[in-house]
């Protein structure tokens, strides 16, 4: 157990640095970590704990890290960046339980149908025909402003924001709230992240058009969907495109201390998409088990069966490796449906093919992602449809269909006087 005097013994031993961030990192990748800083002697050891190591690191250095942590463990392999020592040490919060009973279906098979492969697919092109998306370049800037502008033309709701949360560096967060009607102070989170990454950093081509174009294109076809059927959750929905979580989580790291912690917001349920258009392995969704709710993953499995007709699995990533682990770490219950088992996994990502030609040019992969969020959203925000698109019977004004109604009445009285003419003459 770390003592609060360890904690604070460290805290004044190490004053924060400018471009200085604390990393934790499995011990196993420690020297991949020493190689990276090496030269430049700019990385200490903090503490060492079990399998876990806390480091001091150049920002600048991170994009390096990140790809001798590709090339050096033949996988990918996580580390998390934190601005103070306290966050880097902070416990994983115990997750609490919350019930998850299945009893929407009438809204979900209204709307299930109107999620489009080809709009999911002309995002995914959109998204990764910027020359990156990463953290600090000006492209990896503009598809913030971008995503923002797409989400606010999805409805002329007052009620509905979406604005982007600013890191401190050149990419932003983007986030869409519906707000909830009698539930609104419980929030349900649906992610993935927006930065791409590739060998050259800043001045690299990374189109990453699974990592992780799909998964925010997966999760916008939703938003777009369900705001044009007008939904209306008991609970509050949150869509969040994080910033920066190919350097080490860096954008939810944010969102989860803002939301969480100084916000206090009661986060109920976090849905990753990250990668979700490449079909690798035999089977279409794998829930990953590792840093993730049991419960809520059992939840995921139920909504599979119910809704979406895939076939699906368990597997492991082995790490933290996306941003359903700054959730977790949080207590807040976190999944992540992924595309293929982690060793069949697309080996294109954080490189200049990791584009459509990978997916055969569609999303007829991404798409069963979209109706396990979809029906994610419904079931677990509860609430009901609007009448913003609905057919024509709801939507026809209540005047027309009164005339109507005078119009039959009238027939029915000029067929009596006819028919009492008639009588009488007979
Ligand atoms: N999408 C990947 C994670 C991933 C890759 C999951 C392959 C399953 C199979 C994600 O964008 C990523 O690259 N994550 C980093 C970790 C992060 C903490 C820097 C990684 O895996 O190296
Ligand atoms: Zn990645």
């Amino acid at each position: 157990m770390r003592s609060a005097f360890l904690l604070a013994a460290l805290l004044a031993a190490s004053p924060a640095i400018a471009d200085e961030r604390y990393i934790s990192i499995g011990v196993d990748a420690l020297p991949t970590a020493q190689a990276v800083a090496g030269q430049r002697l700019d990385m200490d050891i903090v503490a060492h704990e079990g399998d876990v190591a806390v480091l001091t690191f150049d920002e600048d250095q991170l994009d390096e890290l990140s790809e001798a942590m590709h090339a050096a463990h033949n996988r990918c392999g996580g580390y998390m960046v934190h601005d103070t020592l306290e966050d880097a040490f902070a416990e994983v919060v115990p997750e609490r339980v919350i019930e998850y009973p299945l009893d929407r279906a009438e809204v979900v098979k209204a709307v299930l149908p109107a999620l489009d492969a080809k709009r999911i697919e002309a995002t995914i092109r959109e998204l990764s025909a910027n020359k990156n998306r990463y953290y600090m370049s000006a492209s990896g800037a503009r598809a913030s402003v971008w995503l923002r502008d797409r989400w606010r033309g999805y409805t002329t709701r007052k009620d509905v924001t979406v604005e982007l949360m600013d890191h401190g560096y050149e990419q932003s967060s983007v986030i869409m709230t519906i707000p909830g009607t009698t539930r609104a102070s419980e929030v349900i989170v649906i992610g993935g992240h927006l930065d791409s990454i590739a060998p050259g950093g800043i001045s690299s081509n990374a189109p990453g058009a699974d990592d992780d174009a799909s998964g925010v294109a997966t999760f916008d076809e939703v938003a777009r969907v369900l705001l044009a059927k007008d939904f209306r959750p008991e609970r509050t929905i949150k869509f969040i495109a994080y910033a920066a979580e190919e350097v080490g989580l860096r954008g939810s790291l944010s969102v989860v201390r803002e939301l969480v912690k100084k916000q206090k917001i009661n986060v109920v349920g976090a849905l990753q998409l990250d990668m979700t258009n490449y079909q690798g392995s035999n089977k279409d969704i794998w829930l990953i088990k590792d840093y993730t709710s049991a419960t809520q993953n059992m939840f995921l499995v139920n909504l599979i069966e119910t809704y979406t007709g895939a076939t699906w699995g368990w597997d492991a990533c082995g790490y933290a490796c996306s941003d359903h682990a700054s959730w977790h770490r949080a207590g807040v219950p976190a999944s992540m449906p992924f595309e293929a088992r982690f060793r069949d996994m697309n080996q294109s990502i954080h490189t200049a093919k990791d584009t459509l030609d990978r997916s055969k040019q569609n999303a007829d992969h991404a798409v069963k992602f979209a109706r396990l969020a979809t029906a994610y959203a419904i079931e677990l925000g509860k609430g009901d449809l609007g009448h913003a698109t609905m057919s024509t019977t709801t939507t026809t004004p209540l005047g027309c269909d009164s005339w109507k109604w005078l119009a039959g009445l009238s027939s029915l009285a000029i067929a009596f006087a006819l028919w009492f003419r008639t009588s009488r003459v007979a």
